[in-house]
């Protein structure tokens, strides 16, 4: 590429002045605006920009929008309301209870008119964001991984700095301003003795038929674990479910994030006294032992260290009336303990760090939006939640669509 620059810049001596000045801009295409993600919040950027007639591209590392529903929700039925219908014409008012669409001046691009379903499935999600990204033209570049996020200090950039992406092929591309849209992705972990039992909301089977007359015990206590639950409760012999605090219901707390009435099957069970329960412990204090026939059974860490081997010698202490329930065994161990932003390609030097206790999944953003270690780097979309975590609703479509 340098050769080829060289060749193209040789015949023109203003051009090879600027050029032996600014080797960076020569060898790196440049944008005013770099996302990353074509996801709801990616695409929705990429729209302002647009109109605004600015110099933007997106990058985007699968084929097409919104890859992450292609696989989630696992049981594919989103919990954001599809709203058709209001009884009203102002389309303000509509667009406030309809939680998937994102805003354009198209009215055919309204979710609306993609699924007739109260609780859309993820499928219709996925057809929705590449309409939206193919009808408006915006500038995507798919199967684009951006491998590594790094500084390039320059006096002659507004922030002192440019951001300089470099792609899975090695393509670097020069940015003035870097809009960070690639939502949460790691799945959380916890880690405990025993937790290499434990399967993962995103691996684990969701065919029902693999879950008949089993033990299960789901750790968790949000969407994905109710979800979870809900697609296995009428085959398993029983389902427990254990997390740190009690569980937060929606309809009390008015937080969306918070367990909703669509995937609260199992309370109604617990409540009815059927054989489904709820339990509260703090994961880093458990410990999962596996006996000989191959059943998992829960413990405390400490009472592992104490012991030495096999199950029985380390069961819950028969006096424990609160942790009656937890003395089964179990045959399997499902983790549906939420996602974390994926830190993995920023450069320390962009000092883009995760913020304190509530928000250790986020990237630590002022209200701005811009990380504080970075100017010129802003977090959309669900990951800047940390601004507006359980206070409003900017971790979702219909908050973030605004912000
Ligand atoms: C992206 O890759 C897929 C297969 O890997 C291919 O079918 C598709 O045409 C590619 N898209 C673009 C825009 O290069
Ligand atoms: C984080 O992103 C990097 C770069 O795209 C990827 O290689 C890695 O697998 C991701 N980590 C996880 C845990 O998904
Ligand atoms: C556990 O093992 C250690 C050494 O292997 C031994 O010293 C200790 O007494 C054992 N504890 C119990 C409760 O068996
Ligand atoms: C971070 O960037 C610096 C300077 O650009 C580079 O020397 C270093 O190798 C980078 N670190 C990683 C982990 O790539």
């Amino acid at each position: 590429m340098g050769l080829s620059a060289t060749v193209l810049f040789w015949g023109s001596p203003g051009l090879l002045l600027a050029f032996a000045l600014h080797p960076a801009l020569a060898l790196h295409p440049h944008r005013d605006y770099c996302v990353l993600g074509a996801g709801p919040a990616g695409l929705q950027m990429a729209y302002f920009l647009q109109r605004a007639r600015r110099d933007y591209v997106v990058f985007e590392r699968s084929s097409r929008p919104g890859s992450f529903f292609l696989r989630y929700p696992r049981h594919r039925k989103l919990i954001s309301i599809n709203k058709r219908y209001t009884g009203k014409a102002n389309a303000e008012f509509n667009l406030r209870h309809d939680w998937n669409s994102l805003l354009s001046h198209d009215p055919q691009l309204l979710f609306r008119h993609y699924s007739r379903a109260y609780f859309p499935d993820a499928g219709d999600m996925v057809r929705y964001l590449g309409d939206f990204a193919d009808r408006l033209g915006l500038r995507v570049l798919y199967n684009t991984t951006i491998a590594h996020v790094t500084l390039d200090k320059d006096g002659q950039a507004w922030n002192g700095h440019y951001f300089i992406l470099t792609d899975q092929k090695g393509q670097a591309y020069r940015c003035s301003v870097l809009l960070v849209a690639t939502g949460l992705s790691v799945p959380n972990q916890v880690d405990f003795p025993g937790s290499e039992y434990v399967e993962g909301y995103e691996s684990v089977s969701i065919d029902p038929e693999d879950f008949e007359g089993q033990n299960v015990l789901i750790l968790g206590r949000g969407n994905s674990a109710f979800e979870t639950a809900e697609n296995i409760l009428g085959v398993t012999n029983f389902i427990h479910m254990l997390s740190r605090s009690r569980v937060r219901l929606s309809w009390a707390t008015h937080y969306v994030g918070d367990l909703r009435a669509i995937n609260n099957g199992l309370l109604d069970t617990y409540q009815l006294k059927s054989l489904d329960g709820l339990l509260e412990s703090d994961l880093e204090d458990l410990a999962l032992v596996k006996d000989h026939e191959g059943k998992l059974h829960v413990t405390l860490k400490f009472l592992l260290e104490e012991a030495n081997q096999s199950a029985e010698a380390i069961a819950l202490p028969q006096d424990d009336n609160d942790n009656f329930a937890l003395r089964v065994a179990y045959d399997r161990v499902i983790g549906c303990l939420g996602w974390n932003f994926n830190f993995s390609i920023f450069n320390s030097s962009l000092r883009l760090s995760s913020g304190g206790a509530f928000s250790k999944k986020y990237p630590l953003v002022k209200a701005s939006y811009e990380s504080k270690g970075s100017r010129g780097l802003f977090v959309l979309g669900t990951a800047s939640h940390s601004v507006d975590y359980r206070k409003s609703a900017g971790g979702f479509i219909h908050g973030f669509r605004y912000t």
